[in-house]
């Protein structure tokens, strides 16, 4: 069960969160409507928002302003969006549903969502660069870095380049995990390390044990995302379930079945929560995000 004290938590920031989406993206009446339209229909009212709760979370590790945080949080959703609208295309997973609406691309056509992607990526680094995140405007560029790294070839769209290869093939464990932590645990990973960097440094010995857990519980994510299309309905997902059996995707379900995926995911989280060890009491925000991305219905 996920705590009441956690939802209220989380619930605060979300709000925070859309309001500053709502702020950053243009205006719908700005030219070019239509992509600006699409853009906002792609970003706002929906989504667990999980990314930016991670930068609050590890932000308080470094005693990070929370008006950084949102902003930083903000830019990491806005390349997840672009990825979820690229993901769902004909040519990639060729999805109608997402959150719970018809797909960007359903809504608006193919070339307008191929824009809205190329746009939202390019809004997020404009944040990046736009505001004050970081004391020093060195930590800041690598702030710029870190985000860019993650979603290129070497992260979230090298994943998904793995992720397009695989169809059709059977995957080894080895295998899944390489695509897994790239395609989700990139980003996942960015986000709690760009929360943490709008603070103080953390010491050598805190930010590893951060990245350990930031790793360990993206990919738990992937393997729950795998779990949920395989187990849950598409009216509580808010996307098609069945997709990837449909499509042929390895998935650590088609891979090692259900049960077994439910308890690697489990796995998954223990080792997370051990990595916080040296955190004490500092990370408990950090333990029921982990706990939401492992109990989580959709
Ligand atoms: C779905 O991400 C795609 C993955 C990378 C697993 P989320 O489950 O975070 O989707 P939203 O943002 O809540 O809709
Ligand atoms: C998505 O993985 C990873 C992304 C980078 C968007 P999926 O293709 O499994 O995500 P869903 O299930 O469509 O949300
Ligand atoms: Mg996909
Ligand atoms: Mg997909
Ligand atoms: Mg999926």
């Amino acid at each position: 069960m996920v705590s009441a004290d956690f939802q209220s938590w989380a619930a605060a920031r979300q709000s925070r969160i859309e309001a500053t989406l709502q702020n950053l993206l243009p205006a719908p009446g700005i030219a070019p409507q239509r992509l600006h339209a699409a853009m906002r229909y792609a970003v706002l009212g929906g989504g667990k928002r999980v990314r930016p709760l991670l930068a609050f979370a590890s932000g308080e590790l470094s005693g990070a302003d929370s008006e950084r945080v949102t902003l930083a949080g903000a830019a990491v959703e806005l390349i997840h969006a672009y990825s979820l609208v690229h993901d769902d295309l004909p040519c990639m997973d060729d999805d109608v549903l997402r959150r719970g609406k018809p797909t960007c691309h359903v809504e608006y056509g193919e070339a307008t969502a191929l824009l809205v992607g190329d746009a939202l990526q390019s809004l997020a680094f404009q944040v990046l660069g736009e505001y004050r995140l970081a004391s020093d405007p060195n930590d800041q560029l690598h702030m710029v870095k870190l985000l860019a790294s993650a979603s290129g070839s070497r992260g979230m769209a090298g994943g998904q380049a793995i992720d397009l290869d695989s169809i059709g093939r059977r995957l080894s464990v080895p295998e899944l995990e390489l695509m897994h932590i790239h395609k989700t645990g990139a980003l996942i990973r960015a986000s709690a390390l760009l929360g943490a960097r709008c603070g103080d440094e953390l010491g050598q010995t805190e930010l590893d044990a951060l990245d350990t857990f930031a790793k360990l519980i993206g990919l738990a994510y992937q393997v729950v995302d795998d779990v949920l299309d395989a187990d849950a309905p598409t009216a509580t997902l808010g996307k098609t379930a069945g997709k990837d059996a449909d499509r042929n995707k390895p998935t650590y379900v088609s891979a090692l079945g259900l049960a077994e995926s439910k308890s690697f995911a489990q796995q998954l989280r223990e080792d997370a929560l051990k990595a916080l060890d040296p955190f004490e009491d500092r990370a408990l925000r950090l333990r029921q995000i982990a706990d939401f991305i492992v109990l989580r219905e959709f």
